[in-house]
């Protein structure tokens, strides 16, 4: 960790395509901000980096969203959006004579991988480059901004489309918005940027060209998967960029031995992990940060909303809702349950439909409740919390449980069953009387 690096986050655009409220940045896959999963990916780095991200569009959202999950993000406001340049340039006060790396991304490409990023820096040390730009191949590469390279493969400049010839159209190598440059030698192209061009912006992409003309070394690392770098100008593109994600999540998870029987109608967010051997079923979405061990079965139609941690060899059924759940090992919630902030020992039986009713909506607080190991809950009953259910203890079906129950105790609550002889009989016979 001794390496000591920043990294620029862009995240001040509109997104005026999104046509919505609410600043692109914040849009969600898998309930997390696109800016958040580029955090991540940047977090994940074996350096020290300090991260800023710049921004401007709905700027007091943004803001509270970092607060409130990435306390050690600093931010710097872009209050007119004059390009990806004069964004640079807003966080240049805040780096100041830093003598290290930076690297530069953008907030709206939520695919990018740590692996790809540390690539990156790697390849820019170890040729010894001053400013290296991430590239990639598109066979369709319209909307982005065109590599060009010398006889010698450097990067001479980035051509945006909108001010490139036909001839520079037709390469298909592209920017893809991220870029690792040592600081103190290109700091100064920020202050320099001039914004005349086919959009009236401060470009990002003119400090190659800053570069080249002040002698510094400038080099393009190309991408093998293009999926990584794509960004989100549309809810279109945010429903691709949501499919690109949990497929390749899926893949990893198949890879490392989970089956998954249709990954087409199965989706899982990739901060849930999953042990070898379980078999998540069709139509099961997983959302947020999960733990699930090995030799379990999930679905079909299971919902887990985050927060949860299931033990080896259990089974959660169908149309079963977990958030903020812990299920020890071996235990089962086959069918219609809901089970939010709870902790259900090993070797538990949730009976059908049960509910843990955790919300009080006068207090609006959540409580938790506790179920011992082997304990078993009939059908049908409401857990009422906070209760605390003891081992090997037996609440019968149709229950609702309000007070804590004890170890191996059996509590019921529903009212005795009563039974009135020949009272059908009866009935029927008064009925032909009349
Ligand atoms: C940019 C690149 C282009 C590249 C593409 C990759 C420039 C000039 N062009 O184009 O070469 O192929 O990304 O996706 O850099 N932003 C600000 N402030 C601004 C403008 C933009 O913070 O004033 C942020 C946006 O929020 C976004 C990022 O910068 O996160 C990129 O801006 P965008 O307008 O999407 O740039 P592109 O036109 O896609
Ligand atoms: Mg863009």
């Amino acid at each position: 960790m001794d390496k000591e690096i920043k990294a620029i986050i862009l995240g001040a655009g509109k997104g005026t395509r999104m046509k919505s409220s609410k600043p692109k940045v914040l849009h969600e896959i898998f309930n997390k901000p696109l800016i958040g999963w580029v955090i991540d990916a940047v977090s994940k780095l074996p350096y020290d980096t300090e991260c800023i991200a710049v921004i401007g569009h709905g700027a007091q959202q943004v803001e509270q969203y970092l607060n409130d999950n990435y306390k050690y993000v600093n931010t710097t406001i872009q209050k007119e959006q004059l390009g990806t340049g004069h964004a640079v340039a807003q966080a240049v006060p805040l780096i100041g004579n830093f003598k290290g790396s930076v690297i530069i991304l953008c907030g709206d490409t939520p695919l990018i991988t740590t692996r790809s990023l540390r690539n990156l820096i790697k390849y820019h040390e170890e040729n010894n480059c001053d400013l290296t730009v991430m590239t990639a191949e598109f066979e369709n590469p319209q909307g982005y901004g065109r590599i060009v390279r010398n006889f010698k493969g450097e990067v001479i400049k980035i051509v945006e489309e909108k001010d490139a010839p036909n001839n520079i159209k037709e390469i298909k190598e592209v920017n893809t918005g991220i870029y690792c440059l040592e600081w103190s030698k290109i700091r100064q192209a920020f202050l320099e940027l001039k914004n005349n061009n086919a959009q009236g912006e401060y470009y990002l992409t003119d400090i190659i060209k800053w570069a080249r003309d002040n002698n510094f070394k400038t080099l393009g690392c190309k991408i093998p998967d293009n999926k990584e770098i794509y960004g989100i100008n549309s809810r279109k593109h945010l429903a691709i960029a949501s499919k690109f994600m949990n497929d390749r999540h899926l893949e990893e998870l198949m890879d490392s031995g989970v089956t998954i029987i249709d990954p087409r109608a199965t989706y899982i967010s990739p901060d849930t992990t999953i042990g070898a051997d379980t078999t998540i079923y069709p139509n099961t979405y997983i959302e947020g940060k999960n733990e699930i061990a090995s030799n379990c079965k999930i679905g079909p139609l299971a919902h887990l909303r985050g927060n949860c941690e299931i033990g080896e060899g259990c089974k959660i059924g169908n149309f079963v809702e977990l958030k903020n759940a812990k299920v020890a090992k071996n235990s089962n919630v086959c069918h219609l349950t809901y089970i939010g902030d709870a902790k259900i020992g090993s070797c538990v039986n949730v009976g059908a439909g049960t509910i843990f009713a955790n919300y009080n909506s006068i207090t609006k607080e959540k409580k938790l409740s506790a179920v011992g190991n082997n304990a078993s809950i009939g059908s049908n009953s409401v857990i009422v919390a906070p209760v605390n259910i003891g081992e090997g203890a037996m609440v019968a079906a149709l229950s609702c449980i309000t007070k804590d129950v004890e170890t191996e105790a059996l509590a019921m609550t529903r009212t005795p069953q009563k039974e009135v002889k020949n009272w059908v009989k009866n009935k029927k016979g008064e009925n032909n009387e009349s």
